[in-house]
């Protein structure tokens, strides 16, 4: 499974909290993008893909949501509900985005620009992709 867990380092005081994460750090390439889903609804899953090259970083910094991540062989269910989580998901993992809360607001860290040619939205194509048909 081509993903794990980062720690956050918090600083915490009477103001409140603060987070930390640094590239090349605590993660392992230079940020080229960050975008943001917010104003989500339950009702809708996201994602359905994956990419051929792609690396990135998810903080859900406010709400919840659950990705489902499988490599073609397993799926394990990633939790993130809180702003101290942070999940990294490397190249050819396929990922559903589900039970996003109506408040959460997902922020992605990513390697490169988009291009939809990185993009691999179709399932089947995806288990060719690793070799799995
Ligand atoms: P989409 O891939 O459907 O989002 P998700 O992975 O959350 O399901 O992207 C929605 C739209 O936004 C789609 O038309 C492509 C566009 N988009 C960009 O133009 N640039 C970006 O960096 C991203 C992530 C998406």
């Amino acid at each position: 499974m081509n993903y794990k867990m980062l720690s956050v380092r918090i600083f915490s005081d009477e103001r409140g909290n603060l987070g930390v994460l640094e590239a090349l750090k605590d993660f392992s390439f230079e940020i080229k993008r960050v975008y943001y889903i917010f104003n989500t609804s339950p009702k809708f899953d996201r994602g359905s893909h994956a990419h051929k090259e792609l690396e990135q970083v998810v903080l859900c910094l406010n709400g919840s949501c659950e990705f489902v991540l499988d490599d073609g062989f397993n799926k394990e269910i990633v939790t993130l509900d809180c702003p101290t989580k942070a999940l990294y998901i490397g190249k050819n993992m396929w990922r559903e985005i589900r039970n996003l809360s109506e408040d959460c607001i997902l922020v992605t860290l990513a390697n490169d620009y988009y291009s939809e040619d990185e993009y691999i939205r179709d399932y089947q194509q995806f288990l060719k992709t690793i070799g799995r048909f």
